[in-house]
């Protein structure tokens, strides 16, 4: 019996990078997984996203850790779809107690989108992605985690949320993330009277495949010198949070955000 035997847990965007590590957590822990992701095979655009040939998705792998697992394509900005996916979630595998809102990202080069000289079609895109795409997913389960009181409700911000790049390069991604902070913690104020938990974990360097090749190219050092523990994290280092978040050891917290950044954050 697994800590989270009898749950079941969503994380969006988990077919790859810290999102699989979110899912695969969750399933070692006994939850039955449901995975949204706009491209359940987006792990084979990066080399270092490399999943066991034996497996077509992260759903087959949750698979094999011996929990139920469902997969549905969806894009998170697409209200329609994303409630679509959560209601055939709950089909077949039940109510959702746990969410990982973890589907985003950031679009261009991290060298532009200056505040003074933002694109708004590239703002107007990751705020639909990141921001939106949250309150899609917290809309499709809050009522049935309301019905059932309890819920554990993790949002994904990042270091790039809590503290501005050199120059203020990036700023329409950390406007966005930042955004995802003020909704977790309006959130936890709503729904803790439901006995729901509501937290967003901030990952700061995080070496997934996508990422790996962008830090090789500026020079890994780069990044781990502005580190306390001199290294770039790891998606399991976030998994690790993930566990505290979805399990009762955070029966007591709420509206906290944690950052994963190695002591990145000042
Ligand atoms: N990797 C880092 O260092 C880092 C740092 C801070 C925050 N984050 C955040 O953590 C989360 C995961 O990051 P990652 O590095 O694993 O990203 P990633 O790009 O490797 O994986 C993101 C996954 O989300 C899916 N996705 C993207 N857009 C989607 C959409 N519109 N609808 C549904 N699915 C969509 C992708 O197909 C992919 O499988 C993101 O929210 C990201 O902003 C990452």
């Amino acid at each position: 019996m697994g800590k989270l035997t009898g749950k079941v847990a969503v994380v969006t965007g988990a077919a790859r990078g810290i999102g699989r590590a979110y899912a695969l957590k969750l399933a070692q822990l006994g939850a039955d997984v449901g995975v949204i992701d706009i491209d359940l095979k987006s792990y084979q655009h990066f080399a270092g996203e490399s999943i066991g040939e034996q497996y077509e998705s992260v759903v087959d792998e949750l698979k094999e850790l011996g929990v139920k697992a469902f997969g549905m394509e969806a894009d998170i900005s697409n209200q329609e779809q994303v409630q679509n996916s959560f209601q055939k979630i709950v089909d077949n595998l039940g109510e959702v107690d746990i969410l990982v809102a973890n589907a985003g990202g950031g679009t261009g080069s991290i060298l532009e989108n200056k505040p003074s000289e933002m694109d708004p079609e590239q703002l107007q895109t990751v705020l639909e992605r990141n921001l939106f795409g949250t309150v899609y997913s917290v809309a499709a389960v809050a009522p049935g985690m309301k019905k059932k009181g309890y819920g554990k409700i993790v949002t994904v911000t990042s270091q790039a949320g809590l503290q501005s790049n050199k120059d203020g390069t990036y700023s329409h991604y950390g406007a966005s993330k930042a955004a995802i902070v003020s909704y977790t913690k309006s959130l936890a104020q709503d729904l803790g009277t439901y006995n729901i938990t509501v937290n967003a974990i901030a990952p700061g360097y995080i070496e997934t495949g996508r990422l790996i090749e962008q830090f090789e190219q500026a020079g890994v050092e780069t990044f781990t010198s502005q580190t306390a523990l001199k290294r770039l994290g790891t998606p399991e280092d976030c998994a690790n949070v993930i566990e505290f978040l979805t399990t009762d050891l955070s029966d007591y917290v709420t509206g906290s955000v944690i950052d994963v950044t190695g002591g990145a954050l000042k």
